[in-house]
């Protein structure tokens, strides 16, 4: 009997795609593995719209809810430029984050070493690379109201969103973060625009009270977010785990994801706070990037930043840290063969499919479980 549940919802562009190659590495575990997954498969985004006229079906919702683990694609696309905002594929995305609680969105950025010429950077700015952004996933000017456009009576219209922060939404967040540092190089950096915003002034109190009151062992830093964009892209190895709110978070981890080479690359992590009664967290794994529609269809997707994500499900929704390892560590010997989508191959390399690249990890795993 699989005892893990897996709720697959590939969404629209590249988001089915990138999906197929993950299917495949879930095969392949359910065939190496004692632990077994079993997954079922729902709509989101435009594909959902399409289907049912909601970004996602209550149905697909309930699912969601019941599975150990969503592993989500990716959404959106210009085919539903048009539909009512509150509809629109992204709306999918969002009610998942806000009714499954997940605030709590980890994007680790990692330089391969075999890429570590495929940044638009210096290769000794992102050499050996290994940064985490923990970035607040339910609140802030996502979700506060009031979120409006209304008339005015000049015949102008006003467009209003709403940034709002509680003390405990920046207190867990913050508790996120510095338990991951501890962890990993025992630093955390808080990003904020206390000097503009108020939410900016409560995170940055609230962050050091966290800090003052329980992580006394672990280095806390302030940045401005503005000047943390520009570090990011400076020097980004004085970083080990930067914290920040949902907008920040959104912004400075594209930016992540370019030192790393490509937003092919970067995987993310959502999870929810832990269950009193069994210490389950609901949990949603996603790539950072969207649904491509420039190169959907053309087997041009980089599956990577998707089979990552799957890796982070294995490390922190199934305990099974050996395989989350053995999966990243098949990655990084697929791109140390000098395996590329055209995302991260450099020059005249030459280049391979998304389906090609999957079949190369999961030769790559196994590899690794032959020989070990
Ligand atoms: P995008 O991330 O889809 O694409 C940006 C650029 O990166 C494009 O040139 C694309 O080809 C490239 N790219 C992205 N992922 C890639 C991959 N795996 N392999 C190779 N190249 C890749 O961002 P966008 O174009 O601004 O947005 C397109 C749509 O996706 C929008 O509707 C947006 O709202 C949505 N979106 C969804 C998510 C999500 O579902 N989590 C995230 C971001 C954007
Ligand atoms: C992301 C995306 C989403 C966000 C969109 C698609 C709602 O850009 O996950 O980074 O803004 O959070
Ligand atoms: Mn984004």
């Amino acid at each position: 009997m699989a005892s893990n549940r897996l709720l697959l919802l590939p969404g629209d562009g590249i988001g089915p795609e990138i999906m197929e190659e993950v299917k495949k590495v879930i095969g392949w575990f359910n065939e190496r593995t004692a632990d077994t997954f079993e997954f079922d498969e729902g709509l989101v985004g435009g594909a959902a719209y399409d289907a049912h006229g909601a970004s996602i079906s209550e149905e697909d919702m309930a699912k969601a809810k019941a599975a150990d683990a969503v592993i989500f694609g990716a959404v959106g696309g210009p085919k539903w430029d048009d539909v009512p905002y509150d509809v629109r594929p992204e709306a999918g995305l969002l009610r998942l984050r806000k009714d499954l609680g997940l605030f709590a969105n980890l994007r680790p950025a990692i330089c391969y070493p075999a890429l570590a010429d495929a940044s638009s950077l210096k290769k000794d700015v992102i050499e050996g690379l290994d940064i985490l952004i923990v970035r607040e996933l339910t609140g802030g000017v996502y979700f506060g109201e009031p979120k409006t456009i209304t008339d005015l009576e000049n015949g102008q219209q006003r467009a209003i969103d709403t940034q709002v922060y509680d003390t405990y939404e920046i207190e867990r967040i913050a508790g996120v973060a510095f338990d991951l540092a501890r962890a990993r190089r025992n630093k955390v950096t808080s990003m904020e625009k206390r000097n503009v915003m108020k939410s900016g002034v409560l995170w940055n109190q609230v962050v050091t009270a966290t800090h003052d009151k329980s992580y006394k062992d672990v280095e806390l830093e302030h940045m401005l977010a503005d000047a943390g964009g520009m570090q990011l892209v400076r020097w980004p190895k004085q970083f080990d785990v930067i914290v920040c709110d949902n907008l920040f978070g959104d912004m400075l981890s594209d930016v992540a994801a370019m030192l790393t080479g490509s937003l092919g690359m970067l995987p993310s992590a959502s999870l929810g706070a832990p269950d009193a009664a069994t210490g389950k967290r609901k949990a949603l794994y996603e790539p950072v990037h969207g649904s491509a529609p420039d190169i959907a269809g053309t087997g041009a997707a980089n599956p990577i930043a998707m089979i990552a994500s799957f890796a982070m499900a294995l490390r922190y929704s199934f305990n099974m840290i050996t395989e989350a390892d053995m999966l990243e560590k098949a990655i990084s010997n697929a791109l140390d063969k000098g395996l590329r989508t055209k995302d991260i191959a450099q020059g005249d390399q030459a280049t391979i499919s998304t389906k090609e690249m999957g079949n190369a990890i999961v030769g790559e795993l196994e590899a690794l479980a032959t020989s070990a």
